[in-house]
Order: structure tokens, then sequence, then C-alpha cells
């Protein structure tokens, strides 16, 4: 069978490898692969920066995005063939913490959770895969082009979580929301927040190409100046950012309302330094009673959430994020970036 492999931790080791079929364990759903959306972590692993093989081996099958259909199931699982499914990311260390032992493995505190197609667990970049039916979740038959945006709405839906839970720390009734970036992430984000009835800002570097339209589309409002000015004006009760960029980090910390919270989803590179005014940063957070939160993963939860979310959102909109497909054999390709990219996906059932 093909799959995408990779050896973790080595740049240009990238490939389309011949690999044993898989033999599904007794609680285990056989899936025919459909589609894998490639991410930032992703282009990382590619690049040679992150990822573990899993034990005693050098190659991992890379990609966490999934997408397939049940071709065999356990009876009595609650699952048949003909299921449009996506597999769970993180599975919890094996010790298990605190939180892994109470299904949080989002969570973690030990740092030894495994992570398909990340960390020691082969992925779901292959043409067929097999999931434990606990950590498979099934999708609306309506979301098959699309289903692979599944796991980046968990990692939101997380992120909104994480966002109204500190809000209730107290009165809360947040009214308007800025996003900081509009990638898959961003994208996701805005398109949950205008679910919840928010007012939603979207701020991103790029003036041309899908991003304003498709944030405009989905009835929010999109900014490319600076984020100092932009939030500075719209003061919003909530930040999402999904740059990872620390000016972008700090200049949303900076801008909230008072009580404002800022949920950080964006892996940053480490090494790069940055001036800032700490003390006035610092005074802010304390005297509106600022929070900032870094959400990472998502449990099962959310994915059922992120599922909910999926199935009553506008299928057109959801497809338009998806902005180049390619082909198992011609993969590789997915990990080149290109100036009008949002999301691009691997097509794992076409070709031989
Ligand atoms: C994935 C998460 C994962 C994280 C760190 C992200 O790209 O979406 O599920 O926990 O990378 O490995």
């Amino acid at each position: 069978m093909r799959a995408l492999t990779i050896a973790p931790m080595h740049a240009d080791s990238l490939e389309i490898s011949e690999v044993p079929e898989p033999t599904p364990g007794h609680d285990e759903l056989l899936v025919d692969g459909l589609a894998l959306g490639v991410c930032g972590t992703d282009r990382e692993i590619a690049r040679g920066e992150y990822g573990w093989a899993p034990p005693h081996r050098d190659r991992l099958i890379l990609g966490h995005e999934s997408l397939g259909r049940v071709s065999h199931a356990p009876p009595n699982s609650n699952f048949e063939s003909g299921d449009l499914v996506v597999g769970v990311v993180r599975r919890p260390d094996p010790q298990p913490c605190g939180p892994c032992a109470h299904g949080e493995f989002d969570m973690c505190r030990n740092g030894r959770y495994t992570e398909r197609g990340i960390k020691e667990i082969d992925g779901y970049g292959s043409r067929q895969w097999c999931v434990e039916t606990d950590y498979a979740v099934r999708l609306d038959p309506r979301l098959e082009p699309v289903g692979m945006l599944m796991e980046p709405t968990t990692v939101v839906a997380k992120a909104w979580e994480q966002v109204h839970r500190i809000g209730e720390r107290a009165w809360f009734e947040p009214k308007r929301v800025l996003v900081t970036g509009a990638g898959p992430i961003g994208l996701l984000a805005a398109m949950l927040a205008v679910q919840q009835g928010l007012e939603t800002h979207v701020l991103d570097r790029h003036t041309d190409g899908p991003k304003p339209g498709i944030v405009e589309a989905l009835g929010a409002s999109y900014h490319h100046d600076d984020i100092a000015e932009v939030a500075g004006k719209l003061q919003p009760d909530v930040v999402i950012e999904a740059t990872g960029a620390g000016p972008v980090v700090f200049g949303a910390i900076a801008n909230t309302a008072s009580y404002g919270i800022v949920c950080l989803t964006g892996v940053s590179p480490a090494g790069r330094t940055l001036r800032i005014d700490a003390g006035d940063v610092n005074r802010e957070m304390v005297l509106e009673n600022d929070a900032v939160v870094g959400s990472v993963n998502a449990n099962l939860r959310h994915y059922h959430q992120a599922a909910a979310a999926l199935a009553k959102a506008d299928l057109d909109w959801l497809s338009s994020l998806i902005t180049r497909r390619v082909p198992l054999e011609r993969a590789p390709e997915a990990f080149d970036t290109e100036p009008d990219d949002v999301k691009v996906v691997i097509d794992l059932a076409t070709g031989s």
C-alpha cells in the first residue's frame, strides 16, 4: 500500500513509500483514506524540524488531518461500513498523568502523549488506515468534500471552550472578536465566532488573493493594517491569535478591551527576539483583569463540538477554504507553499 512517509528530524526525507497493509485489531475500524489536510506542523515535520518516528523505526507515516470511509467495522461497534469518519490525533500518555486519565489528553502534563502522524504513532496519510473505535468520530455524510477540515476545527473548538471557561471568572458577554491570521485555523475560529453571533473581525497581511473574500462571505470584516492600529480601534473582547508571530501576539495582548481574553493557537519558531514595553503589557493586563491562554490539540469533547459546527456550516464556504488538491503520488507538492494557498489537501482516493 502507498503511504506518505518521512524520517522525522531529517529534511528532504518525505517520500511516497510502499508499506504493509494495515490489519485492524478487534476494537478497530479499517478505513479507506479519502483525503488528508496539510498544515504548518506537517510542513515543519517535512523541513526536518519536528516529529518523532515510532519506537525502533526510522520512518513515520505522516498526516493528522484525516478523512476516510469505513470499510470494515467490528460488530456492535456503533460504526458500519460506509460511515464517513475522522481519526483523533492524540493518545493519552501510558502512565497516565491526571488529565490523560480523565480523557483530557489534550492537556497532558508530562509530555509523554503520542500523536498520530506527529509523535511516535503512524498517521493517516495512507490509502488505508486503522483506528480504535474509541478514537474515531463520525461525520455528517454531506461533509465528504470538506471533512478533512474537522481536525483544525477541533483545535479552534477547544480554543473557544478555553475562552468561555476563562470568561466565566466574572460576568461575561463578549461582543467583538478579532481573529489574527486568515489561514485555516483563523478562518475556522472566525466561523465559530460567527456561529456564536459575535461581531467578527479577521486580520491578515494579505491584501489580495482569496482571503478577503472568504472572510467577507462569512459575514465578518477583513483588515490588513498594523495590529496595534486595528486592535487599538476595535478593542476586542476576545482575540483568537493564529499567526504565532511575535509582533502580532504582543500587539493583540496590548490592545484588548478591559477583561480581554487572548487565546494563542499559533506555534512560533524559537529564536526570534522582539523589543516590547514589558511594563506597559503587565500594567494593562493587571489593571484590566486581562487573560492570555495558550491552547493546543483537542479531546473527544472538542471533536463532537467540531462535528456539530461543521454540520451546520455552509458547505460552499467550507469548500472555499480548500484552495489546492494534489493526488497522493504528487504529495510532496502539497508541502510547497503558493501565494493563494489556504488549505492544501492530499487526495488519497485517486491514482494507483
Ligand atoms: C495539531 C495538534 C497537535 C499539535 C502539536 C497541531 O498541528 O493540530 O493536534 O497537538 O500540532 O503536535
